[in-house]
């Protein structure tokens, strides 16, 4: 198991190359089981929830090739069960049911377990699959949707945490081969469902008002191959801003959508970085600290949760007090408790996190425990005086690619220990 350890403190500077978006690359490659023509998706990042998808892919039957971020896959063939042992490693694989059910009108996935960041149903996903005609029954850790055939229907995806981001992605790929037309209300606006919906209509499907909370799908009947390029990975660069923001005498993000990220960088302009927008990039520039501030998570074009552990660490030496409150995921907080190890002082108070700013961190060993806390203790070791020891760096991996050479091209002093 890797270990990363950073030695903090060191001034960054330069430009980045933001990759693709994992929770979009994640439900397009689902969606190429939906033809049994080749479809080929570009600037597929390479991370090891990516892995996890191609190996499903290929245990369904698919023929799947990977070069340099190209990911071509064609199933021609696809059987619709995906067993415990290849889907536990990662719960985005239960955007494999809408397409299978769309295809085969059967499918059988074990059933994701929840995650270090709290109970994670799939409620809201099965009700839209029941709304289109589909059965449902759960048995032996499984999830079974057998439909004779999907009649398109109205469903609402509201749950008790507002929308969901997958199960909008679920349901578009049941409908997009349903008799008629589906309407999905409360549907997430998340920029990854637009791409999905877009890659969906290249392969012929007729779906409107995507990045709408309401998405028109007429059905139609078959699918054919396409061709896609990922949009950047939003939360990637906005890890790379808050590291600018920490460490930064000025760091450039190239090829990024600063139209996906405006939620972020208007929270960092707040904070008083002064942040340049130009064409496909943005630059921001060190302000001497940042000033505190109450931030709230909401699903898109809100505040988002994806980053809110980063923001966690950026606030632990703000001048004042600040709150962080959580409202997708309210135990999504365990990167609390490390940060505190390095010297930060924060309680928590139900889904709210109370930083009071402290002068500075202290390096110390500590536990990587889900992605986006694991990114928010790199962030907290670029800050920090000494040395920062991660551990279970897979976490990182799931989700960054190349973190730690793309700080250390900005400056950072930051390297892997294999254990
Ligand atoms: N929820 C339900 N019932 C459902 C589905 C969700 O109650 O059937 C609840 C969840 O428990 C949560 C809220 O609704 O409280 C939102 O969950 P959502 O379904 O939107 O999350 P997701 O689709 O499973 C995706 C991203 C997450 C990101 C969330 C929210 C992927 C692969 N994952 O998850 O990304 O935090 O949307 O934006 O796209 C990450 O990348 O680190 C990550 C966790």
């Amino acid at each position: 198991m890797d270990k990363i350890l950073i030695h903090g403190q060191r001034p960054l500077a330069g430009a980045v190359k933001i990759s693709g978006s994992k929770n979009s690359a994640l439900p397009i490659l689902a969606a190429t089981l939906l033809t049994s023509d080749p479809c080929v998706v570009q600037r597929v990042p390479d991370l090891s929830d990516v892995h996890y998808m191609l190996q499903i892919l290929t245990h369904l039957g698919a023929d799947v090739e990977r070069a340099s971020g190209i990911v071509t896959v064609k199933a021609e063939k696809v059987n619709s069960v995906a067993p415990y042992e290849i889907v536990r490693k990662m719960r985005a694989s239960i955007c494999v049911l809408g397409p299978l059910l769309g295809r085969e009108k059967e499918a059988t996935v074990s059933l994701p377990g929840g995650c270090v960041i709290g109970d994670r149903p799939i409620d809201l996903h099965l009700r839209g699959f029941e709304a289109l005609g589909a059965a449902v029954r759960v048995h032996g850790g499984n999830v079974k949707v057998l439909a004779p055939s999907l009649r398109g229907a109205k469903v609402s995806l509201r749950g008790k945490f507002g929308t969901t981001v997958l199960g909008t992605g679920n349901i578009l790929m049941a409908a997009v081969l349903a008799e008629g037309v589906t309407i999905i209300e409360d549907a997430a606006c998340e920029p990854e469902v637009v791409d999905l919906a877009s890659f969906l209509n290249k392969m012929g499907a007729k779906i409107e008002g995507a990045g709408t909370s309401r998405i028109v799908i007429e059905g139609v009947k078959e699918l054919h191959g396409a061709e896609h390029e990922v949009i950047p990975d939003r939360i990637e660069a906005g890890t790379f801003l808050v590291a600018g923001a920490i460490a930064g005498r000025e760091v450039t993000l190239n090829r990024v959508r600063s139209d996906h990220l405006t939620a972020v960088t208007d929270t960092l302009r707040t904070c008083g970085y002064h942040i340049a927008e130009d064409n496909c990039s943005l630059t921001i520039y060190p302000n001497g600290g940042p000033r505190s501030l109450d931030i709230k998570t909401q699903p898109y074009p809100g505040f988002p949760t994806d980053m809110q552990a980063q923001m966690c660490a950026l606030l632990a030496t703000a001048n004042g007090e600040s709150s962080v409150t959580e409202s997708i995921f309210p135990q999504r907080f365990m990167h609390v408790s490390e940060l505190k190890r390095m010297g930060a002082a924060i309680e928590l108070d139900g889904a709210t996190a109370r930083i009071h700013g402290v002068e500075n961190l202290s390096g110390a060993p500590v536990m990587a425990s889900d992605l986006r806390a694991s990114a928010a203790l790199v962030l907290a070791g670029l800050l920090a005086d000494g040395t920062t020891e991660i551990n279970r760096v897979y976490h990182i991996d799931r989700g960054y690619e190349m973190l730690d050479e793309k700080l250390g091209s900005l400056g950072a002093q930051i390297e892997r220990v294999k254990v």
